[in-house]
């Protein structure tokens, strides 16, 4: 067991993380939401606070409690875009592991809909605010701002694409399309991008290990 140390790197610094797919209503019994399992979040909480951060972990999904971590719970993006907007205002850092839905229904429906007459139905569906891009725009002088790439292909050429378009200070991209690490596995297999270094793909490991890794790099961030 590793202690929450008192002279850690990240002392008195507050780091703010999204975590877990989040789920948008289509009716009072049903919602669409994704694979996210909320563990490579809830993997950085812990490696940010075992350097002595105070940790705000924004999360769709409860796993466990870690000492040094304040957990808030939400369930949609929109709920997870406005507690992130007013928590990143003190923050010293963001990390965006959240697997938000990029699309919600037009609608949350007050009565839960019925089978269709002609065995069809369609969802009308519109895009969610994107958190990391206006937390990147929003970013002040000495607040940093690391977001993930869920790919299948082209990793780095989409992720570096991610990393200017949001206003990101570092990107992990994570190829999702592999069957052996991501989503629900307990390992992972990342790239690092930056903007003034050359991307650094990470061996495959552990999240954990994974997390401490990024977390090492997000402090060298200047
Ligand atoms: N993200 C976010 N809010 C959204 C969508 C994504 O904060 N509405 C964040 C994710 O948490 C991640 C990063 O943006 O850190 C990239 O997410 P990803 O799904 O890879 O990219 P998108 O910008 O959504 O583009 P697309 O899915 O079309 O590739
Ligand atoms: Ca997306």
């Amino acid at each position: 067991v590793r202690l929450r140390s008192r002279s850690g790197k990240l002392q008195g610094k507050k780091v703010v993380i999204t975590a877990g797919g989040t789920r948008e209503a289509i009716d009072p019994v049903r919602y669409l939401t994704n694979r996210s399992s909320g563990k490579m979040g809830y993997a950085l909480a812990r490696a940010a606070a075992e350097h002595g951060a105070h940790v705000t972990l924004i999360t769709t999904i409860n796993r466990e409690t870690i000492f040094g971590v304040h957990q808030i719970m939400v369930k949609s993006a929109q709920e997870m875009y406005d507690v992130s907007m007013s928590e990143f205002e003190d923050a010293d850092y963001f990390i965006a592991a959240a697997a938000v839905a990029d699309f919600k229904p037009t609608a949350e429906l007050v009565h839960k809909i019925k089978k269709q007459a002609d065995s069809t139905l369609t969802l009308n569906l519109v895009q969610n605010p994107d958190i990391l891009k206006a937390i990147g725009q929003s970013k002040k002088a000495g607040q940093r701002v690391v977001g993930f790439a869920a790919e299948t292909q082209h990793i780095i050429q989409s992720g570096q694409e991610k990393l200017v378009s949001k206003s990101a200070d570092m990107l992990v991209a994570n190829d999702v399309s592999r069957q052996d690490a991501g989503f629900s596995s307990d390992n992972n297999a990342v790239t690092i991008l930056t903007r003034d270094e050359r991307a650094q793909t990470l061996a495959k490991a552990s999240k954990i290990a994974i997390a401490r890794e990024i977390i090492e790099r997000m402090i060298t961030l200047n």
